[in-house]
C-alpha cells in the first residue's frame, strides 16, 4: 500500500565540473525544484540534494591547460555552480562535490563490500594509449574515421553521422585528441563489477513501475542483449579516488558519482542530527527516493547504480524521472556546440522566475525534447505574466489603495466564481504530483483570463465616474485580488521570487490551505512593480 506520509529524498544528476551551468542543465534543476517546493507546501518532509561531479580525465586535462591543479579548478567551478543554482532559487538542502572526504569514505567502503562479496572481477584488457602523453585514451579523446560509413572526425564510442556504436580500437586512422599522434594498443589489468550477477533482481525492479513505459521498453532491449561486466577502474594519470589495495588505479567517475548521492545526504545528516541516514538508505518502508535525470544517463541510473545498491543491501530508487534535452534549432544545447546560454549570462538579461515559468509551460512528464525559442519565451512572459496575471492585481489595487485606504471589502460579490477557483485546487495538486507542469500553466492562464473577464464585465471605472467611494468598487476589486491570490498561490512553486513579492504586497503568506478562507477586511500594501515587461534582446546572449 502507498504510504502517503513517506518522507522523500530527491536528487538531480551531478553537473560535471568541467564547465559552467547552462540553461540546458537548468531544465532538470528547475523541474525538480518545482516538485520539491510543491511537496514542501503540502507539508511533506523533503530533502533535496545534488553535487558537482568533479572527477575524470576531462577535468584533469582542463586544469593542466589552465596551469593549475585539478583541486583548485574544481573549487573555482564549485563556487560558480553553487552561485548559479542558488540564483535560480534551486532550493538544495545540501550541495556537495564528488571529491569530498565523505565521498571518498563511501566509495572505498562500498567497493570493499562489493569485493568481499565476490562481485568484483579482474581482467587484463587492451586500450588505445597516447605514447607521447603517457595516458590511456577515453573514447571522447580519440577521433577517427567511422568503421561503418567512413565519415571522418568521429569519437571513439559512436558515429554522429550514421549512429553506429563501436569500440575505439575499430576506428580507422585514430588520432589522440591530446597530442594528435596515432595511439598504440596497450594492456593493463582492470576491475569489473559483475553486472550479469544482478540481472534477475534488476529485471524485477525495472518491472515494478519505477520508469515511464517508453523508457522501460528501451531498457528491455538492453536486457535482451544481456548485461556485461562493467569496467569500474581507470589507470593513472587520472583525477579521482585511489582504489584501495591497488597501486595507480582509480575509480571510474561513474562509480563515485552516484555514490555521491549517498555521501551528500550523509553530510546533511551530520549537519542536521535529526535526520536518520539509515531510514533513507537501508530500507524503503518510510521513505522514498527519486532521481531526476536526463535521457542520456538512463543506463547508469537504471542498471549500474541499482546494481551497486543491490550489492551492498541498500534500498533502490522509488522512481527515476527522465527528461529530454533542451534544444536550440533542434540540436542539444551543450558545451561542445556554441549555441548555449550560460546561467550567469541569462541573469544579465532576464530574471530567474521567467526561465522557470517558460520551462514549466513546456514541461510534461515525458521524455520529449524542449525547443528553446527566445521570441516565444519573451512573448509568453509578457502575455501571461505581465498582461494577464500582474495586470489583474495592478488594476484592482489602484482603486483599493487610492480610495479605500488599502482595505479589502467585507464580502465576496461572486461566491460561485470563488468556489470555481477553489474547486480547481485538487486538480492542480494532482498535476504537480505527476509533474504535468504545462497543464498547470494552461489552467492558470485560463483562470487569469476568467478573472480579467470578471473585472471587465463589472467595469469598476464606470462606477468611479459617479462616486469614487462607491462601496461596490471596493467589492469588485476585492474579488479581483482574491482571484489573483489563487493564481499566485498556484504559481508559488514555479515562481518563488514573484510569489514572495506578492506576499509582501498582500501582507500574507501564500498557502494552499488558507485559500478556503477569502481575504476580507484585510489591509494590502502599496502596489510596487511586481514584474517588468521583458524586452527583446540581441543574440549576444548565446556564447
Ligand atoms: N556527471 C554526470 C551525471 C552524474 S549523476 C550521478 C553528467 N553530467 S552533465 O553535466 O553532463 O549532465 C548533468 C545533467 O544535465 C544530466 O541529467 C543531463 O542529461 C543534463 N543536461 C545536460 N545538458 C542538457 C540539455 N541540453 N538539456 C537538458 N538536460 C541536459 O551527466
Ligand atoms: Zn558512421
Amino acid at each position: 500500500m502507498i504510504n502517503k506520509n513517506k518522507k522523500i529524498l530527491v536528487t538531480c544528476a551531478l553537473p560535471y565540473a568541467n564547465g559552467p551551468i547552462h540553461i540546458g542543465h537548468l531544465l532538470e534543476h528547475i523541474q525538480a525544484d518545482i516538485w520539491v517546493r510543491y511537496h514542501r507546501m503540502k507539508g511533506k518532509v523533503v530533502f533535496f540534494i545534488c553535487a558537482d561531479d568533479s572527477h575524470g580525465t576531462a577535468i584533469m586535462l582542463k586544469s593542466k591547460l589552465m596551469n593549475i591543479c585539478p583541486e583548485d579548478l574544481i573549487k573555482i567551478i564549485f563556487k560558480k555552480h553553487l552561485k548559479d543554482l542558488s540564483n535560480f532559487n534551486i532550493s538544495y538542502d545540501n550541495y556537495s562535490h564528488t571529491h569530498s572526504k565523505e565521498n571518498l569514505y563511501f566509495s572505498q567502503k562500498i567497493f570493499l563490500i562489493l569485493k568481499n562479496k565476490g562481485y568484483i572481477k579482474e581482467k587484463n584488457i587492451f586500450q588505445l594509449y597516447d605514447p607521447i602523453e603517457n595516458i590511456f585514451l577515453p573514447d571522447r579523446l580519440v577521433k577517427g574515421q567511422c568503421p561503418k560509413c567512413f565519415v571522418i572526425n568521429q569519437y571513439g564510442d559512436h558515429c554522429e553521422n550514421c549512429g553506429s556504436v563501436y569500440n575505439a580500437q575499430d576506428l580507422i586512422n585514430p588520432k589522440s585528441q591530446i597530442s594528435g599522434v596515432t595511439p598504440i594498443l596497450k594492456d593493463s589489468v582492470h576491475l569489473f563489477l559483475n553486472l550479469p550477477h544482478f540481472e534477475k533482481k534488476l529485471k524485477l525492479w525495472i518491472n515494478s513501475g519505477i520508469l515511464d513505459i517508453n523508457i522501460k521498453n528501451k531498457i528491455k532491449e538492453w536486457f535482451k542483449k544481456g548485461l556485461k561486466l562493467w569496467d569500474i577502474s581507470r589507470d593513472a594519470p587520472y583525477f579521482g579516488f585511489n582504489i584501495p589495495g591497488y597501486i595507480n588505479k582509480y575509480f571510474y567517475v561513474w562509480l563515485d558519482a552516484p555514490i555521491c548521492y549517498i555521501s551528500t545526504f550523509k553530510k546533511l545528516c551530520i549537519k542536521n542530527k535529526r535526520i536518520n541516514f539509515k531510514e533513507f538508505w537501508k530500507n524503503s518502508k518510510t521513505t522514498d527516493l527519486y532521481h531526476f535525470i536526463g535521457k542520456d544517463i538512463i543506463y547508469f541510473h537504471s542498471i549500474f547504480w541499482p546494481a551497486i545498491l543491490e550489492g551492498i543491501n541498500f534500498r533502490k530508487p522509488t522512481k527515476i524521472f527522465v527528461h529530454g534535452y533542451v534544444t536550440f534549432n533542434k540540436e542539444k544545447m551543450s558545451k561542445s556546440k556554441n549555441k548555449l546560454i550560460k546561467a550567469s549570462t541569462w541573469l544579465k538579461f532576464f530574471d530567474s522566475d521567467s526561465l522557470r515559468y517558460y520551462y514549466a509551460s513546456k514541461s510534461s512528464s515525458s521524455v520529449k525534447d524542449i525547443e528553446f525559442n527566445l521570441k516565444e519565451f519573451i512573448n509568453r512572459i509578457n502575455s501571461d505574466i505581465v498582461n494577464k496575471i500582474v495586470n489583474l492585481a495592478s488594476r484592482c489595487s489602484s482603486f483599493i489603495n487610492n480610495d479605500f485606504n488599502g482595505l479589502l471589502g467585507n464580502k465576496l460579490l461572486d461566491l460561485d466564481l470563488y468556489s470555481l477557483f477553489l474547486q480547481k485546487n485538487k486538480k492542480i495538486y494532482k498535476l504537480f504530483k505527476y509533474r504535468k507542469y504545462s497543464s498547470i500553466i494552461y489552467i492558470i492562464v485560463r483562470y487569469a483570463e476568467k478573472s480579467n473577464y470578471y473585472i471587465n464585465n463589472e467595469k469598476p471605472w464606470n462606477l468611479f465616474k459617479n462616486d469614487k467611494y462607491n462601496i461596490k468598487i471596493q467589492l469588485i476589486c476585492t474579488m479581483g485580488i482574491n482571484l489573483f491570490r489563487f493564481l499566485i498561490t498556484w504559481l508559488k512553486p514555479i515562481m518563488p521570487d514573484l510569489s514572495s513579492r506578492v506576499e509582501k504586497f498582500l501582507n500574507i503568506k501564500l498557502s494552499w490551505e488558507s485559500l478556503s478562507t477569502p481575504l476580507l477586511n484585510h489591509k494590502i500594501s502599496k502596489f510596487n512593480h511586481l514584474y517588468h515587461r521583458l524586452n527583446h534582446v540581441s543574440s549576444k546572449i548565446f556564447v
